[in-house]
């Protein structure tokens, strides 16, 4: 079984899948480094040259190889519960554990995050906020769901999921 992180850009699931992975013997595995490796470039450049709907296909391939993964943690693009098909995809092996700051939370790590995202760079907070709030609804689609402030670490974020899964689902690495 793999656990899957979702989440709105910069709420912490690349770091915390990192934090998973040390500490509980999960494989990581970024679904963006997967795109970026097939394409030979960068998100940034990829979006800039090919354009959103060529990387989301490149997307929706990524995640069709790292559905078959077991034992790893999957750190996942921002935009993958944008399609149904991944989200099945995703849970035939799959736990999927939704990250969710407030948007305060993103609003005060973008200027960092804006340098490798593309939907992030050169928009006002009211459209990075109005693409947060209309992204909601795709995160519903989840089994555990953990709220994230800034007053916690990811490796306290990593034993919180850790502990809910094996609970939960009965998973161990
Ligand atoms: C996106 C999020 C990014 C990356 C791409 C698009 C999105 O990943 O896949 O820039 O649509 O939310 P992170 O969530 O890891 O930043």
């Amino acid at each position: 079984m793999n656990i899957v992180l979702t989440g709105f850009m910069a709420s912490g699931k690349t770091v915390i899948a990192r934090a998973i992975a040390e500490k509980y013997g999960y494989r990581f595995v970024d679904t963006d480094d997967m795109v970026a490796d097939a394409a030979g470039r960068s998100i940034n450049k990829i979006f800039e040259c090919d354009g959103e709907t060529v990387f989301r296909q490149m997307e929706r391939e990524a995640i069709e190889r790292a559905s078959k993964l077991d034992g790893c943690v999957i750190s996942t693009g921002g935009g993958v519960p944008l399609d149904k098909r991944n989200m099945t995809a995703l849970r035939k092996r799959g736990v999927v554990v939704n990250l969710a700051p407030a948007f305060d939370v993103i609003a005060a790590r973008i200027e960092r995050a804006a340098a490798t995202r593309p939907l992030l760079r050169d928009q006002s907070i009211e459209d990075i906020k109005k693409r947060f709030e209309a992204r909601k609804l795709f995160y519903d689609d989840c089994d555990i769901r953990i709220k994230i402030t800034d007053d916690k670490t990811p490796a306290q974020y990593a034993e919180e999921i850790v502990l809910i899964c094996e609970k939960r689902y009965g998973m161990h690495e």
